[in-house]
């Protein structure tokens, strides 16, 4: 059987989520790599192993990244390559000390595919998103469509989630997005938001609706807080998987994601040349439209307000990549 081929950097909890519902879906050959030691193969055998319960032809394999980048040969030929690779924030770890750690790796793992595939679509999921999808491009670049980050379709399900617990209704009636950078001031767009086709704003309170604004940005940290020593996995999983099926089938569907905004779109957004999330088609050509959000007053400062937050990071990166 001949699939499309799929390659996920880091087979950590996230990278090993989208390498298993790829497989079960049947969508990708499944290629998973990983610096620690027999993890990528290791990990990828054990869910080939399960395939025939799943029924589904999907191969996967697994490589050791080397510490001269051996065996990313094997990166040739990806039509899609996921980034997860990076540190997570250890204790007296500040977050720029994270932020150059995760440049670093993103930055080794991005010379790679360009060396050997430079022609997939990107999706980087390692944080902080925004910043390090950034850095895939400076790399990987000048081409700014084929990479996009991964973070809205989570924090939109989180919202939807949400949502729909407190009104008790089915998840898939709630319409709801997230835009902005994926940290503490993302904006889930309330005004958009929708059940059934009923606007949010007449079926909860403003004190409700705030709650539910307050808990999906801080998603990511309630997960965390449980799990002590690690952060989600299931849900950024069937995310990235959410947006490879819609560009493996061109099913062009619409979700936020942070993509390179420039001319036009850039002004409109008041952001050049560099990746914050937004509404965007996913398609077999990688970001195919970018959706001109049309604001408030209100939900323009809080734009504002994400937005430069990304930009000083952007600057930080330029400054110590030397570009
Ligand atoms: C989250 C982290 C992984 O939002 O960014 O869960």
């Amino acid at each position: 059987m001949s699939l499309p081929k799929v390659s996920v950097i880091g087979a950590g909890q996230v990278g090993s989520m989208v390498a298993e519902h790829l497989a079960i879906k049947e969508l990708a050959d499944v290629y998973l790599f990983d610096v620690v030691d027999g993890a990528a193969k290791g990990k990828s055998l054990d869910m080939m192993e399960a395939m025939p319960h799943w029924k589904s032809d999907s191969t996967l394999e697994g490589y050791t990244v080397g510490p001269n980048g051996e065996n990313y040969e094997n990166l040739k030929e990806s039509k899609i390559i996921v980034i997860t690779a990076g540190l997570a924030r250890k204790p007296g770890m500040s977050r720029d000390d994270l932020l150059y750690k995760n440049v670093d790796i993103v930055k080794s793992a991005a010379e790679n595919v360009k060396k050997y595939s430079p022609n997939s679509i990107i999706i980087v999921v390692t944080n902080p998103m925004d910043i390090m999808t950034y850095t895939a491009y400076r790399i990987i670049g000048p081409e700014k469509y084929r990479i996009m980050g991964m973070g809205g379709t989570l924090d939109s399900g989180r919202f939807r989630t949400f949502v729909a617990k407190e009104l008790g209704v089915s998840v898939d009636d709630v319409t709801a997005f997230v835009v902005g950078g994926h940290g503490d001031d993302m904006i889930p767009f309330v005004r958009y938001c929708s059940v059934g086709g009923i606007p949010l704003t007449e079926l909860l309170s403003k004190e409700k609706i705030d709650a539910i604004l307050a808990r999906t940005r801080n998603g990511g940290g309630e997960i965390v807080s449980y799990l002590k020593t690690g952060s989600a996995y299931f849900a950024p999983g069937i995310s990235i998987t959410v947006m490879i099926e819609s560009i493996l089938k061109d099913k062009k569907r619409v979700v936020t994601a942070p993509a390179f905004l420039t001319g036009d779109t850039g002004k409109h957004y008041g952001v050049e040349g560099f990746f914050v999330g937004v509404p965007v088609k996913i398609g077999k050509n990688g970001v195919e439209e970018i959706y001109k959000l049309s604001f408030q007053p209100e939900e323009r400062k809080l734009w504002d307000i994400t937005a430069a937050h990304v930009k000083e990071s952007v600057e930080k990166v330029n400054a110590y990549l030397h570009i």
